[in-house]
């Protein structure tokens, strides 16, 4: 008798048979030839090297374009995955290259450019895609270059820098960095997150516990704080006039797929320790009972309100590809994770009927139907896609098992700091970066309160 989710999932496939007609996962090679064209019509996205454009980025930020800087940062992670995943390494020119424009002036993921609407999440998120390229051994730099084992613990030790760690909220990062930032005054779940993942990463890459000691310290205070309660459903954040204890409590997919991933790497990087393998459990019984109500990836917060932003809308193929990676670094999981996320995968496909060339991918997953695109619907269902190849691709490497990334272990402990206040223009300031809109909402709110008790 097929157990209940292989039942689903066939049942996720017959109804994708309205799926275009070139689209196919059934066999290895049509899951990289599906994943071939998507993985072209996402990077038709980026205008990067065309004259005029900056090589790197996709179109904005807003008011320029729709897309903040943090999401090419992210896409490249998902093209790295692509190429790990398929062996098509037709884009890691283009990779290469974007991933070395953005480094900033002190090869950090810094760049003055973007100051103003620069979270540790957004820097974050190209960090974990340079550690990403150590770990799957994508093609390193000359040598006169930032490497990306150096890039990752660049990122690393601006963020462990003591300077972003105050006492408000009892630790942990602040969303934005520089202190004339909306948001500055927030502490959050997906900035503490990116820290926390890194360091998991960095720790099992070179086996050394500072970065695992750095880990642990987020991940308690995140429970202490409340941002992880005790069924570990993941908060958004709180606010430090309030001590954090106005917990905006939306949950986002790739809150909880980021600590998971993370809490992973320390589940290997101890062998298994027995605190860690407890938080996995629970962080992916969790995500899989949260954000894939039938099996099949949701984004509760916004979707059933139409209300997701063009950031959530590439949170789905974050998770798809951080479950997958769990697989194969606590391998016990696998039973659980994979036939969700083939089930997922197959539902995200069928949507991909749209645009002139009835390929275009939207976002209702759940029912199967196009309803619009844009590169985080794109980035989504390539990652679900490619991700399906997971059981025969390798694991992520260590400097002892094969990895060749050079690290450095100051590299940006004397980047300037980018607190200090930078001018801000109206663009920038609409830029702030991820669930820009909520926060205001909140942020509004405290102020309003404020000014009117005093
Ligand atoms: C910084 O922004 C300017 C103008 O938007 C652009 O021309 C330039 O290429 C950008 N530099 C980098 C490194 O992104
Ligand atoms: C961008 O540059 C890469 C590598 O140099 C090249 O392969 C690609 O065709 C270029 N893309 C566009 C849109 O010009
Ligand atoms: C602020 O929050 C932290 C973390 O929850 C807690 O340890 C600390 O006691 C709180 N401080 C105050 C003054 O309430
Ligand atoms: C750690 O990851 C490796 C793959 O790199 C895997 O073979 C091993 O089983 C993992 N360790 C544990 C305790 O699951
Ligand atoms: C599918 O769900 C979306 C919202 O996610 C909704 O806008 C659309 O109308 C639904 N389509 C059908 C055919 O039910
Ligand atoms: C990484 O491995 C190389 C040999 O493969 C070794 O020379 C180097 O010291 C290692 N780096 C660290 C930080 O352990
Ligand atoms: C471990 O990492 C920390 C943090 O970067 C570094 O200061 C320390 O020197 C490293 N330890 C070893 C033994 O390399």
């Amino acid at each position: 008798m097929p157990s209940p989710k292989v039942a689903l999932a066939a049942a996720a496939l017959l109804l994708s048979s309205a799926a275009h007609a070139a689209f196919s996962i059934d066999t290895d090679d049509n899951i990289k030839s599906t994943a071939k064209t998507l993985a072209f019509d996402l990077m038709s996205y980026y205008d990067g090297n065309e004259t005029g454009y900056t090589i790197g980025i996709l179109p904005g930020p807003p008011p320029d374009g729709d897309y903040y800087w943090w999401e090419a940062g992210a896409m490249w992670g998902a093209m790295m995955d692509y190429w790990h995943y398929t062996g098509d390494a037709t884009y890691n020119d283009v990779v290469m290259q974007a991933m070395q424009a953005q480094t900033g002036e002190d090869n950090d993921y810094q760049p003055k450019n973007w100051t103003a609407s620069l979270g540790n999440d957004d820097q974050g998120f190209w960090g974990m895609s340079a550690m990403l390229a150590a770990e799957l051994n994508f093609p390193n730099p000359s040598e006169d270059k930032p490497q990306w084992l150096a890039l990752a613990q660049a990122v690393w030790n601006t963020q462990a820098d003591p300077e972003r760690h105050d006492d408000t909220c009892g630790g942990g990062l602040r969303w934005q960095i520089p202190l004339s930032n909306n948001g500055y005054n927030y502490k959050n779940s997906i900035a503490n997150g990116c820290f926390f993942n890194l360091g998991a990463r960095l720790a099992r890459y070179l086996d050394n516990d500072t970065y695992a000691e750095y880990a642990e310290e987020t991940y308690d205070w995140m429970n202490t704080v409340g941002f992880i309660d005790e069924d570990y459903n993941i908060y958004d954040g709180g606010h430090v006039e309030y001590n954090c204890t106005d917990i905006n409590k939306a949950q986002f997919s790739y809150n909880v797929g980021v600590f998971a991933q993370g809490v992973a790497f320390m589940y290997n990087y101890t062998d298994g320790g027995s605190k860690w393998k407890t938080a996995l459990d629970g962080l992916v019984a969790n995500a899989l009972d949260v954000f894939f109500p039938e099996n099949i990836a949701y984004e509760v917060a916004c979707e059933g309100q139409a209300s997701c932003t063009t950031d959530m809308l590439s949170f789905k193929g974050y998770v798809h590809r951080w479950l997958a990676q769990i697989t194969q670094i606590a391998p016990y999981t696998a039973d659980t994770i994979l036939p969700v996320l083939e089930t997922s995968a197959a539902a995200g496909l069928a949507t991909c009927i749209g645009g002139d060339l009835q390929r275009a991918c939207g976002f209702a997953w759940h029912n199967q139907t196009f309803d619009a695109t844009g590169a985080g619907q794109q980035m989504d269902v390539l990652s679900a896609v490619s991700a399906l190849l997971v059981e025969s691709a390798d694991p992520p490497v260590t400097n002892s098992t094969g990895g060749t990334s050079t690290g450095d272990y100051n590299a940006g402990t004397d980047s300037t700091s980018s607190k200090t206040s930078s001018e801000i223009t109206a663009g920038d300031k609409a830029g702030a970066a991820i669930l820009t809109i909520i926060v205001l909402g909140s942020a509004t709110g405290v102020f309003g309160w404020m000014s009117w008790g005093n």
